[in-house]
């Protein structure tokens, strides 16, 4: 049994790394640049190169087992189709794809998430769909800049609430359906264990950092010129992404998933708390 990490120089994949590591579970990273961090093995991978999908299994035949990041792309279906075909009829068995709390139930159905749900459903693989809600990790990626010299985050969320969780939380979630004897066969919801809004977290901040933090109410037009900056991509994959994402937060779309069955969510152990005083430097000027 190899388990194989696409994504896995990233916040999550190399957690998740470290966690098989720790519990001597044999394990490939897939990367770009086919380096990982020292000691872990890697190898040359690009979902957008469907050359290079033969070389996980060139590199170590055993692999049954992975986990999956796609390529943030408008044709993901496409690009990752492919390979899961490949890696089925190589052997793999079990496909655990980091998805996200509402990708399954937004865009009419048509999210690319849903469609590899359902591609691993038509070809009888084991699966997991992980859902995680928004990462406490985007304090330190998306907001690192404006907290470090502004003082501030921003967000069109308003007062909406989230159950931010730590990759931290993701990974051990992605280690536990990755490694459990049994076919998961599972979508669960991955949550962090508080509710905060951006103006509640901003307290949190206010007082581990030992200065004012505030949220600074974003207006449409900033949020979508925000997100165009950002991520590089068109104007309306950036309005998309305000007017569906963080609307659905103002209307208590993650309150929704927070409060959702206990069978059907992952509840994590780190708090914003404890999150920002680990990665403190990160926030101080
Ligand atoms: N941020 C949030 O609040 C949030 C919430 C819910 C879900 N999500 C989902 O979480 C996922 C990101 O997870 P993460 O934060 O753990 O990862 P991450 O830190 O964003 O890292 C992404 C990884 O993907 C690899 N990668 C990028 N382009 C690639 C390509 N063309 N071919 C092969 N590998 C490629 C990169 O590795 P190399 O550079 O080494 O190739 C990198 O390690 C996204 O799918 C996002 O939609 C995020």
């Amino acid at each position: 049994m190899t388990i194989l990490i696409t994504g896995g120089t990233g916040k999550s994949g190399l957690k998740l790394a470290k966690l098989l590591q720790d519990a001597n579970y044999p394990f490939l990273i897939a990367s770009r640049a086919g380096a990982a961090p020292a000691p872990f093995k890697a190898v040359r991978f690009d979902w957008l190169d469907a050359t290079t999908f033969e070389n996980p299994f060139t590199a170590d035949p055993s692999i049954d087992r992975i986990y999956l990041i796609g390529p943030t792309v408008d044709d993901m279906f496409d690009r990752v189709k492919p390979f899961i075909d490949l890696a089925f009829s190589k052997g793999v068995r079990r496909f655990v794809l980091l998805s996200g709390a509402l990708a399954l139930t937004l865009a009419g159905g048509n999210h690319p998430h849903k469609l590899i749900y359902q591609h691993l459903l038509s070809i009888g693989a084991e699966y997991s769909i992980l859902r995680p809600t928004w990462f406490m990790d985007n304090f330190s990626t998306v907001f690192s800049h404006s907290i470090k010299n502004e003082d501030h985050v921003f967000s069109l969320a308003e007062d909406g609430r989230i159950p931010f969780v730590a990759t931290q939380d993701i990974a051990q979630a992605a280690f536990d359906v990755l490694v459990a004897e049994n076919a998961p066969n599972n979508m669960p919801y991955l949550v962090g264990p508080e509710l905060l809004s951006y103006d509640e977290a901003a307290e949190v901040f206010t007082e581990v950092l030992g200065r004012k933090i505030i949220h600074k109410r974003n207006t449409r037009e900033e949020q979508i010129q925000f997100y165009q900056q950002r991520l590089g991509g068109t104007k309306a994959y950036a309005e998309m992404l305000s007017d569906l994402e963080d609307k659905l937060v103002a209307q208590g779309s993650e309150v929704v998933v927070f409060n959702t069955d206990p069978s059907e969510k992952v509840v994590g152990q780190v708090k914003l708390r404890d999150y920002i005083i680990a990665n403190k430097e990160t926030f101080n000027h």
